[in-house]
């Protein structure tokens, strides 16, 4: 009897226990509840603020972390990758001559020191824009294996390289600007014979030749055919044979796919600044500060070709009846149009300025949650 009795005592013992526990861990429990509740609050009211000061200083603000990571159905912010997390990224902006690319370049070489990357400039001999195949390997496969100069912007005149061909792991970046075809052919055609006012004592190829465009057009001379426009659809195209066949179906079609599939960017040379505000915010480890410094030096780094005289209506209608020039310009349109679905999707209008568009960054678009196991 008597030890009956201590067994019930023992079970009531067991079970008071128990219930105090309970009622300790549900306390708890309720307690956590109430700070993730804080938690959640603090995080909504985090990002709101957040998006003050971006409307408010109509720049982009590093993404911090918010929500301590695994959080209870917190939002969890993804920040920017900064460089020492892309140790191993390559740029590469095969620019086309007489598209304002000095312009630009000369950014990346203003910034690269305080940013920590190396810019190279691909020299080609000659001038050439095609390599051979040994070169491309070549080429491909140092850019890939060559670490120590990494992270790197590589700049020169060449067609696209297809790195894959060459069994090499690295992938790089491609960006590049466009400019309206018959734009750059005037240009480039006073360029020969003027020269710019970034080299001005260099003595250019055709200096002393005083020839207008209107006239080189009026006498069909080889310095203004229509042909010297097929630059841009090869520079896309790339190496094979027909991209460099003026006019050829296949290549334009071919330098639409590079150009959408291979390349982060493409801007155009008339909106020089939406296309440096694009890349600042989405590679800013190469590119931060960039769209300050660009307005701020804009005049000394504007490069003009000297003594550009405009094409009179009729020189730029026989223009317009070319193949050449027809493709081309579905090229840049291709391209203008690609750029501003871009530009409308990742910018966003300044609220205090309506004139300047496009300069502030969208706000993050997408968030981590239920992140599991905790
Ligand atoms: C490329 O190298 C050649 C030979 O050294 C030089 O004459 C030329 O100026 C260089 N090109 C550029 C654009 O610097
Ligand atoms: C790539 O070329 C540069 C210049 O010649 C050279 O210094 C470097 O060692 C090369 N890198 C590799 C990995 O071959
Ligand atoms: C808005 O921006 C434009 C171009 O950047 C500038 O000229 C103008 O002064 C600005 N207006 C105001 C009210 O800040």
């Amino acid at each position: 009897m008597i030890f009956k009795k201590s067994i019930l005592n023992n079970n009531l013992l067991l079970f008071a226990c128990t219930l105090f526990f309970v009622v300790v861990i549900l306390y708890f429990e309720i307690r956590v509840l109430n700070l993730e509740g804080t938690n959640d609050k603090l995080v909504s009211e985090v990002a709101i603020v957040r998006k003050q000061i971006l409307v408010n200083n109509e720049a982009s603000i590093p993404s911090p972390i918010i929500g301590g990571g695994a959080g209870g159905g917190a939002l969890v912010e993804v920040p920017n990758v900064n460089l020492r997390d892309r140790k191993d990224l390559v740029v590469i902006y095969n620019r086309v001559p007489k598209t304002g690319s000095t312009s630009f370049i000369n950014v990346a070489y203003d910034l690269c020191r305080l940013n920590s990357y190396h810019v190279l400039h691909i020299n080609v001999t000659g001038n050439m824009h095609v390599l051979s195949l040994a070169n491309q390997a070549r080429f491909a496969f140092n850019v890939s294996k060559w670490d120590s100069i990494k992270p790197a912007l590589y700049h020169g005149h060449i067609a696209y390289v297809d790195f894959d061909k060459f069994g090499v792991n690295l992938k790089p970046v491609w960006i590049n600007l466009i400019r309206r075809p018959l734009d750059r052919l005037v240009s480039y055609y006073y360029f020969l014979r003027y020269g710019d006012d970034f080299r001005p004592y260099l003595v250019r190829r055709k200096h002393g030749d005083k020839v207008t465009f209107d006239e080189c057009v009026e006498k069909k001379q080889p310095d203004c055919h229509p042909d010297n426009m097929w630059l841009q659809v090869p520079f896309f195209c790339g190496h094979s044979a027909l991209c460099w066949e003026p006019g050829n179906k296949w290549a334009l079609e071919e330098a639409k796919r590079n150009l959408i599939s291979h390349y982060l960017l493409v801007g155009v040379t008339e909106e020089m600044e939406e296309f440096i505000r694009l890349l600042e915010v989405t590679l800013p480890s190469f590119f931060q500060g960039a769209s300050k410094h660009y307005l701020s030096s804009k005049k000394s780094h504007l490069r003009r070709t000297v003594q550009k005289a405009d094409p009179s209506p009729s020189t730029i209608k026989k223009i317009q009846d070319s193949k050449v020039w027809q493709m081309e310009q579905e090229l840049y349109d291709f391209a203008l149009a690609q750029f501003h679905f871009m530009r409308k999707r990742t910018l966003g209008l300044s609220a205090s300025n309506k004139t300047s568009q496009f300069t502030t960054e969208r706000s993050q678009q997408f968030m981590y949650e239920k992140i599991r196991p905790k």
